[in-house]
């Protein structure tokens, strides 16, 4: 640990602080590469076209939606870190395989811009990585050695944790990340709540658990973002996510890898927890790319509040 947690540390930026947690050269590099790509990232969506994928511009030129753009940014770093084993992002199909012979190679599976539908009415959008060892990317989220968001807010801020405390770097302006929070601990129960989808597809043991949430005072705080909805949950100690299983939609709208996952890492290693209504989110076993679950992720008493409403209807 660098510092106390509460206090500024501007000085440590995310290198030194990965550095001082032990973290292999390799993977320092590789989270280091993934900030670096944000920065174009955050510059495409604050100056970028808002133009549809398949459109072109004034001059004739492809006009490239922001998701896929961010993606391409993202991509392209992971390839050339030198370091990255296979690829998986929520913009591609099948996963990319950079190489396969690497000695100590890391996998990433990453949602290069989550909440794109955002940017247009100027709301908070996000990255989200998750980070594994070796090639194999279908594996329970439980085994990923890192995992991190980039908040595209008002300020840029990175969270990450590979395992040991999770911590907020925020961008200066020479864009460098600089340590602002350390060993972030959530609250074993909330007073906000973020409930995603549409309440009228609700299940009945949702409908009461949201009824039970409003009775003890809950708020409702939902932006539409899953980074920036997560990490006021995370930063404030205090709250649950929810996107349940609607009707017509069993397994909800979020998607285990790319997004569940690192999240629920984040969150565990935070003191909550984060289920699917019956085990952890970091406990399924994932069987395609795209496999989607309902999730109730953040203050621990609160998750397992979720899940007994869910168990006794
Ligand atoms: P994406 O933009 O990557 O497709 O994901 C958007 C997600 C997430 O950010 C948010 O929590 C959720 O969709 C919101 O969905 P609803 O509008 O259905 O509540
Ligand atoms: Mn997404
Ligand atoms: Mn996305």
């Amino acid at each position: 640990m660098l510092g106390e947690p509460g206090k500024s540390h501007f000085q440590i930026d995310l290198r030194r602080h990965l550095r001082g947690e032990g973290v292999d050269d390799a993977l320092v590099h590789l989270i280091c590469e993934i900030a670096e790509a944000s920065k174009y990232v955050i510059n495409a969506v604050r100056t970028g076209d808002l133009g549809v994928a398949g459109t072109s511009n004034l001059y004739g030129e492809e006009q490239l939606a922001l998701d896929v753009l961010s993606d391409r940014i993202i991509r392209k770093r992971l390839i050339h870190s030198g370091v990255v084993c296979n690829i998986a992002s929520e913009e591609m199909e099948e996963i990319f395989q950079v190489r396969s012979n690497l000695k100590g190679p890391y996998s990433v599976a990453y949602d290069p811009l989550d909440g794109s539908s955002l940017v247009d009415v100027n709301l908070a959008v996000g990255t989200i990585v998750s980070i594994y060892a070796g090639c194999d990317l279908l594996q329970p989220g439980r085994r990923q050695v890192a995992a991190m968001y980039i908040l595209y807010g008002p300020r840029v801020s990175l969270v990450y944790s590979v395992g040991k405390g999770v911590h907020e770097f925020t961008m200066n302006h020479l864009m460098e990340f600089n340590l602002t929070r350390e060993n972030i601990i959530m609250q074993p129960s909330g007073s906000i709540y973020s409930p995603g989808g549409l309440r009228n597809k609700y299940s009945e043991g949702d409908e009461k658990f949201i009824r039970y949430l409003e009775a003890k005072g809950a708020k409702l705080r939902y932006s539409g973002g899953f980074v920036p909805d997560i990490n006021q949950i995370l930063l404030k100690g205090k709250g649950l996510f929810m996107y349940p299983a609607l009707n017509g939609s069993p397994n909800g709208k979020l998607r285990v890898l790319f997004e569940l996952n690192p999240m629920a890492y984040l969150i565990e290693n935070a003191g909550g927890a984060a289920s699917n209504g019956r085990i952890p989110i970091l406990d399924i076993v994932p069987e395609g790319l795209d496999q989607r679950a309902p999730v109730y992720i953040g203050c621990t008493e609160d998750v397992e509040r979720a899940v007994e409403y869910q168990q006794e209807n």
